[in-house]
């Protein structure tokens, strides 16, 4: 493989980013600076940068506890983004399995394997979250009926689809939805003139937040886990 093609993969950039590294001389090939890209890497030879030693690495996934306070888009300059949590390199190859709210907590998938998270974020594939929900106002059991019937929300054409609503108490529930619309949790309450307080994802598909892990703490998927989503 190319040099400025290997840098590109093993730390997320463009290679135009990878041919500005290599003219600056950031780049060593086996301890010497190296400045061209065209360069043909062979088994043996070793390339560092910033004093790191890289390697391409594999397709990666982490499950994340995320904490109140980070969004989980690396194009929102106003906010933390949950990528600062990660301890990774090539972070910028790395992205969320579906997006949470600022303010919700709880579980974060995180892959550089576009095809996997295309399993748990495209509708077609109607892949189940949990969250539980911490409201304003008391939740009727009539509820139970709506969200399983589907829910109009403003400005969407189709009801929502058929999800699973639990009553814990009056003010706090369970709910299941196997579709990812925008604020979508918070939009259905609203719909029943209701208003989410707290939200945190406990499940995604058949995985659910590894109780050990603290808000901010995040650990990598077994192979049984990253499986589980085939
Ligand atoms: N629904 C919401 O309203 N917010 C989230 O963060 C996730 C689902």
């Amino acid at each position: 493989m190319r040099l400025d093609k290997f840098l590109s993969q093993s730390l997320g950039i463009t290679r135009s980013q990878a041919s500005r590294l290599l003219r600056g001389g950031e780049v060593l090939l086996n301890g010497e600076p190296v400045k061209q890209g065209a360069i043909a890497l062979g088994e043996s030879d070793e390339v560092e940068f910033a004093g790191q030693s890289l390697r391409l690495t594999g397709p990666r996934y982490f499950m994340l506890h995320k904490p109140e306070g980070y969004v989980c888009s690396n194009e929102d300059p106003d906010h933390p983004n949950v990528f600062f949590l990660l301890e990774e390199p090539a972070l910028g190859k790395l992205h969320c399995a579906g997006r949470l709210d600022l303010d919700t907590t709880g579980l974060v998938l995180i892959t550089d394997d576009g095809q996997w998270s295309h399993r748990i974020t495209s509708p077609r594939h109607e892949c189940a979250k949990r969250y539980r929900v911490w409201l304003a106002d008391p939740v009727p059991e009539s509820a139970i009926a709506q969200f399983a019937e589907g829910i109009q929300l403003r400005s969407e054409r189709d009801l929502t689809r058929p999800a699973q609503l639990e009553l814990i108490s009056d003010t706090e529930a369970l709910l299941t939805i196997h579709e990812g619309k925008y604020h979508q949790v918070k939009r259905m309450f609203a719909a029943i003139g209701n208003k989410v307080v707290k939200l945190h994802r406990e499940q995604v598909g058949p995985l659910a937040l590894d109780a050990a892990l603290a808000p901010g703490e995040y650990r990598p998927l077994t192979e049984e886990e990253v499986a589980a989503f085939r």
